[in-house]
């Protein structure tokens, strides 16, 4: 499906990234991987190379604008061209009602999780405009479309997220470029594991209709359609992926 594609996924060291890098890479893409976690994303491209593949890790925060820069210049470089940008990077923060929640908190959450998807995706853009084309798939929430208690910080960067995507789409169309955001339900990840194990209760939190938190790998399946030509009509859409939740009431 990705047969031969130069794509740039961040946050590739855990979680959903590190499932997308498997995948796309099983499906025949190349790929540059960023993370700030160095050995993470060491260890997930050194898995794609043992089985044949072509990855390259990067380390990079994209909390940082000149490190962003540096990032895509350096895939570029490495893949000849970027087809596609998974922009997955985003943090949770200590969960606060709004009158608690720190000034510090709320601008770190912003920075990392839409400022630097915003940053990514300048960088890409230039790229993709020059080459004649791309696709940018980021990564929101159903955080980002709905009233979320105690997470007040993440869901209005997701909602950014979802909201500066459509704007992209609509802004470069004309130029050969796509851009969509997928939005997770409650996905079985490092950081959702940590919360079980920190004892919340899961079925206070999982409202799925199908009943069961999702897996990276199902998140990653929507975002390797969205970054194939299958989905080529397909822009501007911020498409739940959370077993119903988003169709509930
Ligand atoms: N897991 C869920 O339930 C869920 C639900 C909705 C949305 N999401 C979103 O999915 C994305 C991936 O989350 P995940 O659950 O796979 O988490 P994860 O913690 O397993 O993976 C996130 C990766 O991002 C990296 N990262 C964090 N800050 C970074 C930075 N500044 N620069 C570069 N890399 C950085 C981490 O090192 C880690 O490897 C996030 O945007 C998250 O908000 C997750």
């Amino acid at each position: 499906m990705l047969e031969g594609k130069g794509i740039l996924i961040t946050g590739a060291g855990s979680g959903i990234g590190e499932a997308a890098a498997a995948l796309f890479a099983g499906y025949g893409a190349r790929l540059v991987l960023a993370d700030i976690n160095g050995d993470a994303v060491s260890r997930v491209a050194e898995a794609i190379v043992a089985k044949g593949g072509e990855a390259y890790a990067l380390v990079v925060d994209t909390g940082v604008p000149a490190q962003i820069e540096k990032m895509v210049t350096d895939a570029a470089a490495k893949l000849g061209r970027i087809d596609c940008a998974f922009n997955n990077v985003g943090i949770a923060h200590e969960m606060a009602e709004v009158a608690a929640l720190p000034l510090a908190t709320w601008q770190h959450t912003i920075d990392i999780t839409v400022t630097g998807t915003f940053l990514s995706m300048q960088a890409e853009l230039k790229h993709m405009v020059e080459q004649g084309g791309g696709v940018i798939v980021n990564t929101a929430s159903n955080a980002g479309t709905h009233g979320t208690p105690m997470l007040a910080a993440y869901a209005a960067a997701k909602a950014g997220v979802i909201s500066v995507t459509k704007t992209v789409a609509v802004e470069y169309a004309a130029r050969g470029i796509r851009a969509n955001a997928v939005c997770p339900g409650v996905i079985n990840t490092p950081p959702i594991k940590a919360l079980a194990d920190a004892g919340v209760n899961f079925a206070d939190i999982i409202n799925a209709p199908m009943g069961r938190v999702g897996t990276a790998a199902e998140v990653a399946e929507l975002a390797a359609w969205l970054c194939s030509s299958r989905s080529s009509y397909v822009t501007g859409q911020a498409i739940s992926i959370d077993g119903g939740t988003n169709a509930m009431p």
